[in-house]
This record gives structure tokens, sequence and C-alpha cells, in this order.
């Protein structure tokens, strides 16, 4: 396990993942009954944009230190509100000096009713989210390889929520053990909403995957497609995706309103991309 995402956190493709996010939870607050966040790959939660790691890439700056520093149009500025909101909780002395990872956006998000559970397989990261969540009762820290979670972990108690599996694609077959994850955890619990990234960069890898997603024959799968930059030559994170399995109703419209406003923003001179792709639709599984 090389990855460390003190190097990406607050890049484009966190602040396209965590704005989607935030309108899940946002949708689930809507009920008064409570929800579970099962978050299978949370890393360490709040990421220092001074350290080492986050100084030699700088990739927050075309991320999150773009949009905070932008003035968005009224409709999506409400959209944006919960995400930009727990951003600038995560940094109380004003500025932008900290970013949050997946895990403290959800919580700072939460109702009392509702509950987290946050897994991480690098001890370092793992021990720092413990620290940080301690005497928390509602949120879990587990030290636990999260593809195991897709299995034992679910259906929460709850029995409404959603499940985010974030894994780092530093190894090869990571798109393959998303198809499968998913497959295990949809026939364990049918009824969850499930949000899985994804790196769009190897282009051949994404179309077999986005292919093998629709052959799963799980309904109500839509695809959310974020480019930066037209398809580069050779091998670099053009772009990054979210598969939403249940998608909350309200999502496309709304993403309709934020896709195109955080394309202006973060896109590369040379012109992104975004569409929202439906890859199957509301018909039932056959067995
Ligand atoms: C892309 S980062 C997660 C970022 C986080 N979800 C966020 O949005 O802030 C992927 C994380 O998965 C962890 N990881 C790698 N393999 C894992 C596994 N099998 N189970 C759980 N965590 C794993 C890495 O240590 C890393 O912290």
């Amino acid at each position: 396990m090389n990855y460390r995402h003190a190097y990406h956190a607050g890049n484009f493709a966190d602040v396209v993942k965590h704005v989607v996010l935030t309108r899940i939870v946002d949708y689930l607050k809507r009920k008064d009954k409570g929800f579970r966040v099962i978050d299978t790959h949370a890393g360490r939660g709040l990421y220092d944009l001074s350290s080492l790691e986050a100084q030699k890439t700088r990739e927050w700056q075309a991320g999150i230190g773009r949009v905070l520093g932008h003035a968005f149009r009224p409709e999506a500025a409400a959209l944006l509100s919960p995400y930009l909101e727990a951003v600038r909780a995560a940094n109380p002395g004003g500025g932008v000096t900290h970013y949050p990872g997946s895990p403290w956006i959800v919580r700072h998000l939460l109702r009392r009713q509702d509950r987290l559970t946050a897994i991480e397989m690098h001890p370092e990261d793992a021990a720092a989210l413990s620290r940080r969540f301690a005497g928390d009762i509602q949120t879990r820290v587990i030290e636990l390889d999260g593809w195991l979670a897709l299995g034992a972990h679910l259906p929460p108690k709850e029995k409404r929520g959603l499940v985010l599996v974030d894994p780092p694609f530093e190894a090869a077959g990571e798109f393959d053990r998303l198809v499968e994850g998913l497959t295990k955890a949809h026939r364990r619990w049918p009824g969850g909403i499930y949000a899985l990234w994804y790196p769009i960069k190897d282009r051949r890898a994404v179309n077999a995957f986005r292919a093998a997603l629709a052959e799963t024959r799980i309904p109500k799968i839509v695809d959310i497609r974020f480019e930066i930059r037209p398809a580069s030559s050779d091998q670099r994170l053009d772009g990054s995706g979210m598969v939403v399995v249940n998608a909350p109703f309200s999502l496309k419209a709304e993403l309709d309103v934020l896709l195109p406003a955080l394309s202006r923003v973060l896109s590369e001179p040379a012109g992104g991309s975004n569409r929202v792709v439906e890859i199957t639709g509301e018909q039932t599984v056959e067995e």
C-alpha cells in the first residue's frame, strides 16, 4: 500500500467526488429517519495543505483553491453550500490550510440520528482517523480491508444510507474489484445507495468497466463523468467518474446545474467535458 491521499487532497477529482457525496447526504437528510454512511476507503479525514506531500504536487490549488475563490451563480451556490460549508468548517482560521476528506465531510453533515462507519486499511491513516473520532458515538472507525466491508457490514441496521467506495487505484484490477464488490454488496443490500469513484486515465480500462457494470444487470446505475481536458495521448488523470447506484431522484437535475458550473472553474483552457450517463435503467434484476 504505497498510495498516500495527502498528495491529491483537494484536487479537482476530490472536489467533484465530495460535491456528489454532499448532495447524496443532503438528500438522505430529507427524511427524519436516521441513515448510515459506510466509507470503505476513508483515508485520514483531514489533510494539511502545508504538508510536504501537498506542497510537492500543489494539486489542491487547481481544485478547492479555485472553487473557494469563485463566485458561483445562486442556483449552483445553493447546491454547493453543504460542501463549501464543510470545507470552511475545516478551516476555522479562514482561508484554506486544510482539506477535509470524505469521513470528515460526512461527519460534519450528520444529524444526531445518523451514523458513519469509516474503514481504512493503512495503519497510520486508520490511527489518525481513530484519534480524530475518539469518543464520537456516531462514528465507528475500523482498520480493515474495505473490500471485506462490502460483505460483512451490509446491510446496516438503519436500512437507509450510502456506501462510498473510493479505492486508490494503485494496483491493477481495481476496476474488476469495484464491479465484483458492487455485485456482492448489492446482493446483500439492494436498497442501498452506492457511490464508486474511478479515474479517467486508462480509457480502455474505463470502457471495459462501464461495459461490465451494464452486464451486472443491477438496476439504476448512473455514471457521472467529469473531464478537465480532452483525452491525453499519454496516461494522465484527465478526469474522474462516479458511478452511483440507486441515485436520489433529485441528483440528475442537481448535476445538470453543478457539473457545468464546476467545469467552468476546474477545466484547463483546452476545454473539459461533463456528462451524466444512464448505464442501466429501472428494470428489475434477472436471476
Ligand atoms: C483515494 S483515498 C481515499 C480518500 C477518501 N475517501 C476521501 O475522499 O477523502 C484511498 C484510501 O484507501 C486506503 N486503502 C488502500 N487499500 C485499502 C483497502 N483494501 N481497504 C481500505 N482502505 C484501503 C488508502 O490508504 C487511502 O487512504
